[in-house]
Parts: C-alpha cells; structure tokens; sequence
C-alpha cells in the first residue's frame, strides 16, 4: 500500500520514541523508504545504529555534518520525501515548529520542507494541557500540520491523562491516509450531528446534553481528507466546518427528512443523539402556567433515522456507522444495537456523568463491527475524528480496517 513511498521520519526526544522502531517496520513492511532524521535527545532513547539498521539508511543527526551537506543537504532532505512524521513530536519541537526555528537539523528540515507534515505528539499531561502547546497545536493545525492524538493513559513519568502517544498502527493508518492524498476524494459522506428538539409549545422543548463536538470533528476531519460532507445538524452553539454543506434542522422528523433528502452517498455516520420521542400533543401557542393546571406530555416514538438508511433495499450507504450512548454493559448493548439497527460499525462510549464524555472535549470509544469490539483509548474528540476518518478512508479504499 506504501510502495515506493518516501517518508522522512523525525525522531524526537521522548520515551515514546521506542515506538519509532515499531512503525519503521510496519513502514518497510508495507513497501515504505524511511529516512530517519534523529534528535540530540530522540538519540538518548533511539540508538543512531538500531535506527539505521531497521531503515536501512543513514541517519541524519546534525545540521553542520558537511559530510551530509555533502551527500544531501538538509534542503534536498525536506524535499526528498513524500511525508514528513514526527515521531514523537514533543513539546519542544511542536514549539519550534509553531514558530518557524531552525537551530537544529529536525527543525530546520521541518520549515524547509514543502510536504506534508505529520506529527503524532508524546508528552507529559500537565505540558500537553499547557497553553503555551494548545495555542502552538492550534497555530500548527492552522498552518495545515496533520496530527495523529496523543490520547489519554498512563505516562511512563507516572502520571495519568492526555499527552501519551498513539501506537504505531495508529501512525501506520495516519500516514496511509496522509499519503493517499485525499484519500476521501470523490465520496460523497453524510454526517448528522447535534441533538434534536422536540417542541411542547412555541417557546418550550425536549432536548438532551449532545454539544455536537463529536460530529462536527467528524465532518470536519472527512472533509480534510476530502470527501464532499453534507452535514445535518440538530441546533447547537458551534460552528459546522467551513465548506461542508450544513442542513440545519430541529427535529427528529426533520432530520429523517433531511438525510433521506441527501441521500445517495457512500457512507453515512449518525453522530446525532436524536430524541426517542416527541409530544404528540405540542401547542401552536404558549401553553399557560394557569388556564388548565400542569399540562400532561402524551410522547410517540420518532423513526429511527440509523435503523431507517441501514435497512434501505435501494440506495443503501455502503458503510453506515451509528454511534450509541450507553451508561451501562457498553459493549453488549451496543454490539446488539448493531444487529438490531443493521448498521456496518457501531462507535460506542458511556455517557454516564462521571466520565465527562456527552458535553465534554474528550471521547472514550469502543468501535464495534461484524469482527468484534476495539476498544480505543480516551482522547480529544478531534484525535477520536481523525482516526475514525482513517478507517472510513481505507473501508471505502476496499482495504483492511
Ligand atoms: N438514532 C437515529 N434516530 C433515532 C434514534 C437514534 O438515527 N430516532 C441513531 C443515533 O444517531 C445513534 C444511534 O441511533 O447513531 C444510537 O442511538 P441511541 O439513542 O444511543 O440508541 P437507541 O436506539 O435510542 O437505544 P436506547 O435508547 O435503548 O439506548
């Protein structure tokens, strides 16, 4: 899948860098060249000769080696490849990166360069959560750096929470896609996102907790790979990504409408937490505290929407993925949600108030398919996006998922 591919791959200064040595056979494995570039301190935790053993290659440590200079210089180095990675990218060199240093080869190569660039980050949960690296993360996404997490888990410094690297397959899958530039190109994706609201009168109704993080990341990150989005969106208060065709909508019947409106495409992801019910007896005008005493909701089920585009005869999506929110027995329930909507993949996460997932930035899912459950570990909801839209790439590429 990789054949004849070139990739550039910068080892940073991390304990997370023993993963480097993974990826670059996974990488060779899968037809890759891989040039490794090494950091002063990438070298206290990757050996210059077992990386240049696994790469077969030289590897390039120091901006003033004229012998380098003389073989390739670091221009020719940034330009050579078809990707650059950085693996890991520390606080430190996404801090030079963000503002354009070039006091060390891996720096300077990084600003050199006129390839993409893809950076999986490895650091401490306290300098990840800094604002000095989120604005940095936010000036590098800007500036159209890929990232691939970090997620949250154990640190090998003994603490707990965002910051830690993604595994090698992660970064495998990352770069596949990075390089099959616009890998999404040419599909067509719908994506529901938001919750819904179900009107009792004018100026009251049934809504739930659903920010819409989740789906906009997803829109956003499947456009980034280039598929044309229709984005059908429950209200919320943040904004739909930029050049994807938003369809707002209020309600459970409006959604059905609005995805069966936007149909054919090739995938569809129901993101949305749409209301099981809405009030039959809903008032066109505000229903007054006083006239007849408290009011009394009579409810009837909505369609499901999932269930309704999983189970089309014609024209059904050929990967329709559902999400389901659970509190309890996540993977039970929602492997037979699965089989009971008729969905291809199922991405699943407990909502229960303690983990901080329905409203919050981060998500802990479980991706539930005909070949069993794969648990991922908690991330931001953008890192959840992004590998997500990895899969769905190489799904609809035919290749392994
Ligand atoms: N969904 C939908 N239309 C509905 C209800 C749900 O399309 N009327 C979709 C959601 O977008 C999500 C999935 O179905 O992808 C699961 O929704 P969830 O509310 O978690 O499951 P339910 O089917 O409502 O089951 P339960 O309430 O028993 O958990």
């Amino acid at each position: 899948m990789l054949h004849g591919k070139r990739i550039l791959l910068i080892i940073g200064g991390g304990i997370a860098a023993f993963k480097s040595l993974e990826l670059i056979r996974k990488l060779r494995e899968d037809g890759a060249k891989v040039t490794p570039v090494l950091t002063k301190a990438g070298e206290q935790f990757a050996t210059p000769l077992t990386v240049s053993s696994l790469c077969v290659d030289k590897v390039y440590r120091d901006l003033f080696d004229l012998t380098d200079e003389a073989e390739m210089g670091h221009i020719e180095l940034s330009r050579a490849a078809d990707l650059v990675v950085v693996v890991p990218a520390t606080a430190d060199l996404l801090a030079k990166m963000a503002n354009g240093m070039a006091n060390d080869l891996a720096s300077t190569v990084l600003l050199a360069t006129d390839k993409p660039v893809l950076v999986a980050p490895a650091m401490n949960v306290r300098m990840w959560l800094h604002p000095a690296t989120q604005r940095n993360v936010a000036t590098l996404r800007e500036d159209g750096v890929s990232f691939v997490g970090p997620v949250e888990g154990a640190m090998a410094c003994g603490e707990y929470g965002p910051g830690r690297m993604v595994e090698a397959r992660d970064i495998q899958d990352a770069i596949t896609v990075a390089l099959a530039d616009k890998a999404l190109k040419g599909k067509r994706v719908l994506v529901t996102s938001g919750p819904t609201h179900e009107p009792i009168d004018p100026v009251r109704y049934i809504a739930n907790r659903s920010s819409g993080t989740q789906g906009t990341a997803i829109a956003k990150a499947l456009q980034g790979q280039g598929a044309e989005v229709v984005f059908v969106t429950g209200p919320t208060n943040i904004a739909p990504p930029a050049g994807v065709e938003v369809v707002n909508v209020e309600t459970a019947a409006e959604m059905l409408s609005a995805v069966e409106d936007a149909l054919p495409a090739d995938a569809a992801i129901f993101a949305a937490a749409v209301a099981d019910w809405h009030v039959t007896s809903a008032s066109d005008s505000k229903i007054k505290k006083d006239i007849n005493g408290i009011p009394a909701l009579v409810l009837a089920e909505n369609s499901d929407i999932l269930a309704t585009v999983s189970q089309l005869k014609e024209g059904r999506p050929g990967l329709v993925i559902g999400f389901a929110a659970e509190t309890d027995d996540v993977i039970a329930n929602a492997t037979s949600k699965r089989e009971r909507k008729g969905c291809d993949w199922i991405v699943a996460n407990d909502v229960s108030p303690q983990t901080g997932i329905m409203g919050g930035d981060e998500n802990e899912v479980v991706l539930i398919s005909a070949e069993g459950a794969d648990a991922w570990p908690r991330m931001g909801k953008t890192a959840v996006a992004e590998l997500l839209a990895s899969r769905i790439s190489l799904a609809l590429g035919g290749e392994e998922t």
